[in-house]
């Protein structure tokens, strides 16, 4: 997903802070993309990284940042280092930047699955790790992340990788047994929440409404009520019986839900994707 990044002339939030962001795909270059539109590091302070020269190219040209395929050379300029490869990329990215690595670096890891203990053991350093599980809305600033921290993360380094995410969304901080768990709620969770209101837009256009106002409605609706259980703080229960008049029709439709099985479905799909978080480290 790109989003247009526009020259600020306010000075970066984070001016001094040198990034590392290795891996800058679909998550990394959300993130990274975010970090630019919110000014939160000085665009000279940053050295991205991918696998391929001539996506690095293009990337650097479209970003205004140096993206490379050199991890090494883009660790040894940085105070914070972003891992955003995939899982089962993590030990062979470790080994490679490991002679360039220092105990005084923070490392902020997005990967799914991989433990800071496996970071900090490949390393070899008692280095500030901080895992983090980040979700697509980032690239708007609606993101949630839940962060842990490893054994050798200082107060200050987790106050540094809160301010990130929170420049990008919301941040909650958990203990790391509960980081898979996450993956399948709020990392897979814009999957899911498309596929509703997608198929929301698919009813309305069922019942007559042109596609474009249904698809207006049923986004509007979903976003509506998500900030309606987070600004009110009331439990969605609460919210939904206030919509549910007795005999009229939005009991009608909550029957038809249960009888579906949207509940149970749902339940389903955040364990089957926390299963599956589980072992995406392994490949
Ligand atoms: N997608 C999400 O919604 C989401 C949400 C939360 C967390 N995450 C986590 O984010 C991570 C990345 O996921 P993704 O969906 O963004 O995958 P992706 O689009 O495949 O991005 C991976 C990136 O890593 C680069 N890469 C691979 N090996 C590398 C290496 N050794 N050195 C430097 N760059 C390397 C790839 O380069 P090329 O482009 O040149 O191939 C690619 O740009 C995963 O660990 C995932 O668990 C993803």
């Amino acid at each position: 997903m790109e989003i247009a990044v526009e020259a600020s002339r306010t000075p970066a939030q984070l001016p001094n802070v040198r990034v590392a962001v290795l891996g800058a795909g679909k998550m990394g270059g959300i993130l990274l993309q975010a970090f630019l539109k919110e000014n939160l590091f000085a665009a000279e302070k940053i050295h991205a990284t991918v696998t391929h020269a001539e996506r690095a190219l293009a990337l650097s040209t479209q970003w205004g940042v140096d993206v490379s395929t050199d991890n090494v050379e883009a660790v040894r300029q940085a105070d914070l280092i972003l891992i955003a490869v995939k899982p089962f990329q993590v030990p062979d990215l470790i080994a490679e930047i490991r002679p360039a690595v220092t105990k005084d670096q923070t490392v902020v890891s997005i990967a799914a699955s991989v433990k800071t203990r496996s970071i900090e053991e490949a390393s070899g350093l008692e280095i500030g790790v901080i895992r983090a599980m980040p979700n697509t809305p980032s690239a708007l600033g609606a993101g949630i992340a839940a962060l842990c921290r490893g054994h050798f993360v200082s107060d200050a380094q987790m106050e540094l990788a809160q301010r990130i995410f929170q420049t990008v969304g919301r941040t909650v901080v958990v203990e790391e047994k509960h980081m898979d768990a996450v993956t399948g709620l709020s990392g897979s969770g814009p999957a899911y929440l498309y596929i509703i209101i997608e198929a929301l837009a698919e009813a309305g256009v069922k019942v007559g409404l042109p596609r474009d106002i249904a698809t207006q409605l049923a986004a509007q609706t979903a976003y509506g009520s998500a900030k309606m259980v987070l600004e009110t703080g009331y439990h969605p229960a609460l919210l939904k019986d206030a919509v549910t008049t007795p005999a009229g029709c939005t009991i009608d439709g909550i029957l038809e839900l249960e009888e579906g099985g949207l509940r149970v479905t749902l339940i389903k799909a955040v364990m089957r994707a926390t299963e599956r978080a589980r072992q995406l480290a392994a490949g």
